[in-house]
């Protein structure tokens, strides 16, 4: 019989990947979605889909009847800058969904949970590359709550006896990543460069930042299903770039020529972010294979062939 995968946030940026991948593995995918950001054409035919909230006691209805073996937990609002305008909305979906989704595995016992959090755990650290030690001082509502969650994460997973990683992505970025708000400054650049807008640095746009191409992080979600029990691990690159280099590095493929504008910098953004994938290495034998030119080409190529 197929094992029985499931999906939360399927329909967004990286869980149509995953979600693409596990049926490639010959799982039966079931997917779970309130498509706010993601999108129903992400959803592949082959799969269950239920469009409902993370929050919504039929959740727990739900993994009653499908009993996922693993479960994969992505559905979240991912945007910073609401974060900070919304709080309760954050904490209502991140926060509450993600104990309900823990609940409703719970109540199945299912073998793995697997939980997506963020660099946004760390907050502002002066050493770079960050490990999965450094110290975790998030400083928006979304890495707070994300922390949050992953603590309960492992005290339910802990109590109930279900297998867990947590992984800590970094900047993901590729194909298929609309421009949602003010976050995400691959798509953004490319939207405006596209449409003959100049795009905007915060600061002096010298912010580091570790992009991490959407097949890799995929690759490395995947592992997960039977390596990295009981460990948070990182999910980056190990090399930062600047907003600034980014910013050349597009314009020169689009052959966009202005200069960024420069605007203050927002409160709640990390300024330096890395991270270390010595443990990733270590624990789920993987590695990070797409160089950030090769990416943003491939990134570039589709947005160039999609309506928009
Ligand atoms: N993209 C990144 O750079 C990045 C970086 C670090 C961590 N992450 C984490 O990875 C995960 C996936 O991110 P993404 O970039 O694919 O985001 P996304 O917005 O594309 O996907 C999130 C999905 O969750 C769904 N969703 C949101 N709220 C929901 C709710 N209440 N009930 C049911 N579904 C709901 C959305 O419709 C969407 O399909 C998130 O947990 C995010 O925090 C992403």
């Amino acid at each position: 019989m197929k094992k029985r995968a499931l999906v939360t946030g399927g329909a967004g940026f990286v869980g149509s990947y995953l979600v693409e991948a596990l049926l490639s593995k010959g799982y039966q995918v079931i997917v779970v979605d309130n498509l706010s950001t993601g999108r129903r054409e992400n959803i592949p035919d082959a799969c269950r889909f239920y469009q409902i909230d993370i929050e919504s006691p039929k959740l727990l209805q739900l993994f009653a009847k499908e009993k996922p073996n693993i479960v994969w937990h992505l559905a979240a609002l991912t945007d910073t800058s609401v974060s900070l305008e919304s709080i309760l909305h954050d904490l209502e979906i991140n926060l509450l969904g993600t104990l309900n989704t823990l609940k409703a595995a719970s109540q199945i016992k299912c073998e793995k949970f697997i939980f997506t959090s963020t660099a946004a755990v760390y907050g502002d650290t002066p050493k770079l590359p960050i490990s999965e030690n450094s110290a975790l001082n998030p400083i928006s509502p979304y890495g707070v709550g994300k922390l949050t969650c992953e603590n309960y994460v492992r005290m339910f997973c802990d109590f109930y006896g279900i297998k867990y990683t947590i992984l800590r992505y970094g900047n993901i970025y590729g194909p298929r990543q609309y421009q949602k708000g003010g976050s995400g400054a691959i798509p953004i650049f490319i939207k405006k460069m596209l449409s003959g807008e100049t795009p905007f640095l915060f600061g002096d746009g010298n912010q580091i930042r570790d992009y991490v191409y959407v097949d890799d992080v995929v690759e490395a979600t995947l592992k997960a299903i039977n390596k990295g029990d009981s460990k948070i691990i990182n999910i980056g690159t190990t090399k930062g770039i600047s907003t600034r280099r980014l910013y050349k590095l597009i314009a020169t493929l689009l052959d966009f020529k202005a200069s960024p504008k420069l605007i203050a910098g927002r409160s709640g953004e990390i300024v330096n972010s890395v991270l270390a994938s010595n443990l990733a290495k270590k624990e789920l034998k993987w590695r990070p294979k797409t160089d950030i030119k090769d990416g943003l080409d491939k990134t570039v190529k589709w947005w160039k062939g999609i309506k928009h």
